[in-house]
Order: C-alpha cells, then sequence, then structure tokens
C-alpha cells in the first residue's frame, strides 16, 4: 500500500461536514458523518495543524418545504425551529465547529448569486424545455421530494430526485417512470418548462482526472469514476417553487437545493471569518492557494460532492476539494435506517436525555467500524463495548495512572523511561498518524485501546505500588534513625 503523508501539514486545512437538513431532529444517521470529522479535526489540532472546522443547517429544497406542509408551518418556521434544535444539539455531543451557519443566511445568498451568476458569465449554464410532474389534483409542479415513482436505472420504488431505496443515483427531473404525486398518491403529468442546466458534460475530463487525484475514501472516488466512465449528463440546476433562492433574471424559478447547500461550506467561513475579525481569512480555504478542503460525507451524496460540487468550483474558479470522505451507512439492530419502521435511534430522546454519557456514543461510532463500511448500531453491542473496551482497558488505565499517580505523587515523578515501553507508544503515534493519512479512525481507536491495554500490563508487572511501600518505608527509617 503507499503510504500517505498528507497529514501533519503546514497547509491551512478547512473540514467540513454536509449539511443536515432543518427539517426534523439530530439521529444517529447524522453522527455517522459528524463523529469522525469532529475526531478528525481533534486530531489535526493535536498535530498542530491550522485547521477550521465549519458546517450549518439546510434550509432550502423540499425536505423543508414537505416538513412545513406536516406541520402546517412556513418553510422559514420550519427551518428556524430545527435550525436551533441542530446548532443546539451538536455541543452536547461535544463536537464544536469554529461556525454553524445556515443557508439562508445573507452571506449564503450573495456567495450564491456571485458563484451562479460567474456561472453564467462563463459560459456554463444554458436554458432548455424539459417536462416536469404537475399534479392535477395538488394543482401545482411537484419535484423532488414531491413525487415518487420508478428509478430510470434501477427500477426500485425511488423519490424524485434519488433512488433512495435501491441504487442511490441522482435522478434529473422529468426522468423518474410511472411518477405519481407525493402528497396524494395520483399519477402526476408532464408539463413543459423552461429550466436552467450546468453543462456538466463539458467538465467530463476534468472530473475525471480531479478524481483520479483527490484525497479521501477510495469508495466515494470509485463511485463517482464509475458514473464518469458513463458519461456525464448536464446537470438541471432550477426547479419551479416559491421557496429558495431565485434564479438570477427569472423570479419564476429557484435554484435546486443541491446548487446552494454547498456554497454554505463557503459562506459558513465567511461567517467564521468576520467573527474572528480577520474577514478576508476564508479566502485562504477556497481562493486558489494551498488552503485544503476536506468535506466529510454520507455515501448518499457522493455524487454531489465529487460531480456537481467541483464543476460548480472550477467553472466559477474558486479551490477545489482536497478530500471528500464518505463513510457507510447506519444500520440499527441488523435493520436498514428507517424513521417510519422505528429502526432509528434519536440523539436527544433515545440518547443525551437518558442521561447517557454522549462520549460513549463518539466511541462507538469511530471505533466500531471502518468508516466505509456500514455500521450496525445495536444496544448490546453498546453496552459491550463501552464496558469492556472503555471501562474496563482504557478506564482502568487512566485509574491506575492518572490516580495512583497523583495519590502518590501529586504529579508526574522524575524518572527514566522504560525503553521498551517508549518504543511501544512511538510505535503507536506512527500507527495513529498513518491512520489520520488514511482517515481511517477505528484504528485510531483500537490503538489507544491497544496502548492502554499494554500499560495496563506494565502497570501489573511493575506492582507500583510496592515500589512505593518500599521507598515510604525507606525513608520512615531513615527519619526514625537521625532522631536517634
Ligand atoms: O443530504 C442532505 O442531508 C443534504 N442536506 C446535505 C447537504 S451537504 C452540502 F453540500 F451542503
Ligand atoms: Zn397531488
Amino acid at each position: 500500500m503507499i503510504k500517505l503523508n498528507n497529514y501533519p501539514t503546514k497547509d491551512p486545512v478547512l473540514v467540513t461536514c454536509g449539511l443536515p437538513y432543518a427539517s426534523g431532529q439530530m439521529h444517529i444517521g447524522h453522527l455517522r458523518t459528524y463523529v469522525p470529522a469532529d475526531v478528525f479535526v481533534r486530531l489535526l489540532k493535536k498535530m498542530r495543524v491550522d485547521v477550521t472546522f465549519v458546517c450549518g443547517s439546510d434550509t432550502h429544497g423540499t425536505p423543508v418545504i414537505v416538513k412545513a406542509e406536516e406541520e402546517g408551518l412556513t418553510p422559514k418556521e420550519t427551518y428556524e425551529k430545527y435550525h436551533k434544535v441542530l446548532a443546539d444539539t451538536f455541543p452536547k455531543l461535544n463536537i464544536f465547529f469554529d461556525n454553524y451557519a445556515h443557508t439562508d443566511i445573507e452571506e449564503n445568498h450573495h456567495r450564491t448569486l456571485q458563484i451562479v451568476n460567474t456561472l453564467i458569465d462563463n459560459g456554463h449554464i444554458y436554458a432548455k424545455e424539459i417536462e416536469t410532474p404537475f399534479c392535477d389534483t395538488c394543482g401545482r409542479s411537484q419535484p423532488d421530494r414531491f413525487v415518487r415513482g420508478k428509478c430510470p436505472y434501477c427500477g426500485s420504488d425511488a423519490r424524485g430526485d434519488e433512488c433512495d431505496q435501491g441504487c442511490g443515483r441522482y435522478i434529473e427531473p422529468g426522468l423518474i417512470l410511472e411518477p405519481r404525486c407525493a402528497v396524494c398518491d395520483n399519477p402526476t403529468r408532464p408539463i413543459t418548462r423552461k429550466h436552467q442546466f450546468l453543462k456538466l458534460s463539458a467538465f467530463e475530463d476534468f472530473i475525471g482526472d480531479f478524481l483520479k487525484n483527490v484525497d479521501g475514501t477510495k469508495n466515494a472516488r470509485n463511485f463517482a469514476l464509475g458514473w464518469v466512465k458513463e458519461g456525464l449528463r448536464d446537470w438541471c440546476i432550477t426547479r419551479d417553487l416559491d421557496w429558495g433562492i431565485k434564479f438570477p433574471g427569472d423570479d419564476s424559478l429557484v435554484l435546486y437545493v443541491w446548487v446552494d447547500a454547498p456554497i454554505g461550506y463557503m459562506s459558513s467561513t465567511e461567517v467564521w471569518a468576520k467573527k474572528i475579525g480577520k474577514p478576508k481569512e476564508w479566502e485562504k480555504y477556497w481562493k486558489p492557494g494551498n488552503g485544503r478542503l476536506v468535506h466529510y460525507i454520507g455515501l448518499d451524496i457522493v455524487q454531489h460532492h465529487c460531480i456537481f460540487w467541483p464543476a460548480m468550483l472550477k467553472g466559477s474558479d474558486y479551490n477545489l476539494p482536497s478530500a471528500i470522505v464518505a463513510s457507510g451507512m447506519v444500520k440499527i439492530e441488523g435493520h436498514n435506517f428507517s424513521r417510519g419502521r422505528g429502526y432509528v435511534v434519536w440523539v436527544l430522546e433515545d440518547y443525551l436525555d437518558r442521561g447517557l454519557d454522549p462520549d460513549y456514543l463518539r466511541y462507538y461510532i469511530t471505533s466500531y467500524t471502518s468508516q466505509t463500511k456500514d455500521l450496525d448500531f445495536s444496544w448490546d453491542a453498546f453496552a459491550e463495548k463501552v464496558n469492556n473496551e472503555l471501562v474496563a482497558t482504557l478506564g482502568n488505565f487512566l485509574y491506575r495512572g492518572i490516580h495512583f499517580t497523583h495519590k502518590h505523587f501529586g504529579e508526574v515523578p522524575e524518572g527514566k523511561f522504560d525503553s521498551k515501553l517508549k518504543k511501544e507508544v512511538e510505535s503507536a503515534i506512527e500507527t495513529i498518524t498513518d491512520a489520520v493519512n488514511e482517515y481511517e479512525l477505528k484504528k485510531v481507536a483500537d490503538e489507544v485501546l491497544r496502548i492502554a491495554a499494554v500499560g495496563n500490563e506494565y502497570f501489573q508487572s511493575q506492582q507500583p505500588w510496592k515500589l512505593v511501600h518500599f521507598r515510604r518505608t525507606q525513608q520512615r527509617t531513615q527519619g526514625l534513625g537521625s532522631v536517634i
């Protein structure tokens, strides 16, 4: 295997996490991305890397409108409600962003329009008439999550813009087969409408080269390379909706949520830069230079980050991602994650509100499996990992080491390093550094546990309590002697 040496680095690194839709509570599926990203950021900080960590809520698109209609709220009231829930939940999980924004802030509207206008000026956008689903019963266009049908690629039941039950592919407007309205379940009829397209086909060679060089996890790169090989279709970037950022020059269309959502990474960095009193600091990541962008995402949004997003950045003259790290999906007690069927663990209701420590869950997520594999959450496995690994091995080691030292010395006493033990620690640092370079944090957790076990064995074999007892007795005898 080739050994990568990307970290530590002197280059500044921006780490982002896929923006959660502000349309519901946080669940364990979200954490599959946020926890590893937070751990990765902490490890880079330990390596003294100049790192910034940003995220925010995704406030546009049909997920927010669907929720608003369910709750009898406006989309704005909906995202305000859930943005607050999300923003308040992250710190309770010990996930600390340098900035957590949302995509309806002024900075995001401004940056989105700037990017779209640049894409237009650079000749990357064109208008075309297409047929999209209209529901006569509901009396409106039903794009994306408002329509269900058969996936044109694999034939599974799918929603308008994503094959959520089958192959996971993004589905262009008008391509879903046998469409029916997701609100009233009646078949929709096609209407012809002018939409705006990004000329993705012209970026095919560029995306192919970009993917060959981008760092991160293999799953992201390989999936995306497969799609490039099949040929890239131009990408419809507008929707017939009221809620969203208006397309410049045509107020009857809004931008597809996947245009302004990733730009949220950029605008959140801009807000962070203002917050630290250096308004231009965001440019060190986003304008061409030595800044590195590392995107942590779920496997379901690889196409957006490996194909659409780099094309948008390239076409508007911004920096490109250095690494795309895609996590496997989450299963609950062996079942596919499903809110409807109850295979879900809500972070507040099912976990934090029961008084469970966030670090137990963070450890479970980090150490359960490789970043790219599916993670199965089960309460039995959770209890076992906490009891046998965190308490019995790591907890025991820390308790013995720190408590013992504090009790008998009040500080770390002077002494000579045991050379065998020193080698063990050096090898652990090397293993952990390699693991960070592979974005494989399970290897980090395993190594920490290994070194704790080595420490426990060492403690046991050296029996330091006997040495302390011996030293005490000696001191007492010497003290008495001098009195006599
Ligand atoms: O799939 C999702 O949940 C989206 N809200 C992720 C957006 S990530 C980014 F590009 F903004
Ligand atoms: Zn309908």
